[in-house]
């Protein structure tokens, strides 16, 4: 079965090489001929742990190859859909033009049977939108049937996501869909492990994607909410955390407190997900995700403020140290990361903001080029009169606060994800503030 995967980000390139390491050939097909040359001379164009190795051996032994010209998918027969649906301009809807594009530019070539799957994350209705449009531009000469398979890959364990999922949902026009096979094959090591699969519907497949988003972003927002009761009540929001956790119909995960979620889905999902339920007359239903998303972005204005007030009131001529400025630590992508976010406000409040990031310097750079990018850890904390733990790389973690209070200019620390070893901090000299939890001043120790 030959493979093609249309679209090469973080969720395309990921999934060409995990199609190739279970032993299908694949091409991936991208507009973009920079990240074409990059990938097609073995590297990866973003950081994802553990893909390196997996490209690399699917390029050397030919099962890989990557191109930019669409054609050369028309020798497959199984065509995955990966591109982008980022936000669109001034709206909260999804802009899924690039998934109709890949399709008219594809489509033309074809012959014979072909089943088109997608896993872009697309507003319901999409998948029956795009089967109409699909055998429209392949009229006599192709038959050609669109299905639904959700990707939920995390960055950073994109490539375990993709080989072991947690479940496979496929949804189909009809029950008797050849398109069921063909992904039972693609899927079979999984399969055989037990991975539960889901068959369904096209329109519910599409749903269960943004509904597994809203409602991680709802936990995070939830907790997040009683973080701010916990302040105004001199609570501690993580310990309030861990209690509801051991709770097994909550569960501990997605309940940590802090800067918030961002990255390029969980924000955008929600959005698109109340533009289309109001599309669709569902006006009241998702009215919620209109606090969760308020919520979200708040804690990053509230974190300036902490910030500022550890400082004394003003962040004018404060050193500041921003540990990291991706949106979560094993990723390197800034696409709305509140990370960068609360760099950027500081330096815009008139900070001096110093930031390192063991892997997304570059990213920040280029859509922020005005902050100070450290070099290592060391650098970044060099003078700071106020440490930011933003997020929450390991190596952050592992910090030594007693070597850190060395370097810094006046030992304080916000912990912004509420991970540092507060007391450790504390007992080496710092004063430690965090969100949701009581402030801990040496003196007071
Ligand atoms: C998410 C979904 O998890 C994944 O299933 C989907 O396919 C794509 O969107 P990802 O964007 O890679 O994946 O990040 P995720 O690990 O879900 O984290 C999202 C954001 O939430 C990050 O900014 C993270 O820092 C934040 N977060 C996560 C919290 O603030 N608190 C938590 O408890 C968990």
């Amino acid at each position: 079965m030959d493979i093609s995967v249309l679209g090469t980000g973080y969720l395309g390139a990921t999934h060409a090489a995990c199609m190739a390491e279970l032993g299908f050939s694949v091409v991936g097909v991208d507009i973009d001929e920079a990240k074409i040359a990059a990938l097609s001379a073995g590297t990866t164009p973003f950081y994802e742990p553990g893909l390196g190795p997996i490209l690399r051996r699917a390029m050397d032994n030919g099962r890989l190859v990557f191109t930019t010209d669409i054609s050369v998918a028309a020798r497959a027969t199984v065509h995955f859909i990966a591109v982008g649906t980022p936000q669109a301009k001034g709206s909260f809807a999804a802009d899924t033009s690039a998934v109709e594009q890949v399709l008219r530019a594809l489509v033309p070539h074809l012959e014979g049977d072909h089943v088109v799957i997608g896993k872009s994350t697309v507003p319901v209705g999409t998948a029956a939108h795009l089967q109409a449009m699909v055998d429209e531009l392949a009229g006599d000469r192709a038959n050609v049937e669109v299905c639904w398979n959700p990707e939920f890959l995390r960055e950073g364990y994109a490539v375990q996501d993709t080989i072991t999922p947690d479940r496979i949902v496929l949804g189909i026009s009809q029950p008797s869909s050849p398109a069921r096979e063909v992904v039972e094959k693609l899927y079979a090591q999984a399969l055989a492990a037990g991975t539960p699969m889901i068959v369904t519907d096209l329109a519910t497949a599409e749903l269960v994607k943004v509904a597994a988003n809203a409602f991680l972003a709802t936990k995070i927002s939830f907790i997040n909410a009683v973080s701010e009761v916990c302040e105004a009540a001199g609570a501690d929001v993580t310990a309030v955390a861990d209690a509801l956790g051991h709770d097994k119909r909550i569960g501990r995960r997605f309940l940590n407190a802090g800067l918030g979620f961002g990255g390029g889905c969980l924000p955008k999902d929600i959005r698109a997900f109340m533009a289309r339920a109001g599309e669709l007359g569902a006006n009241e239903a998702l009215t919620f995700l209109r606090e969760v998303d308020a919520i979200n972005m708040r804690r990053r204005d509230h974190l300036v403020q902490v910030v500022k007030s550890v400082c004394g009131g003003s962040l004018i001529g404060q050193n500041i140290a921003v540990l990291g400025c991706a949106f979560k630590p094993h990723s390197d992508d800034v696409r709305d990361s509140p990370s960068l976010a609360v760099a950027g406000a500081l330096s815009l409040g008139g900070a001096e903001v110093s930031v390192y990031d063991p892997q997304a310097m570059d990213n920040a750079r280029a859509i922020f080029p005005t902050l100070h990018y450290a070099t290592d850890t060391q650098e970044v904390l060099s003078g700071a009169d106020c440490v930011v733990v933003a997020t929450e790389w390991p190596e952050f973690l592992e910090l030594d606060p007693s070597e850190a209070a060395t370097m810094v200019r006046t030992p304080r620390v916000v912990d912004g994800r509420n991970v540092i070893d507060r007391q450790a901090w504390l007992a080496a000299g710092w004063s430690v503030h965090a969100l949701g939890r009581p402030s801990l001043e040496p003196s007071s120790s």
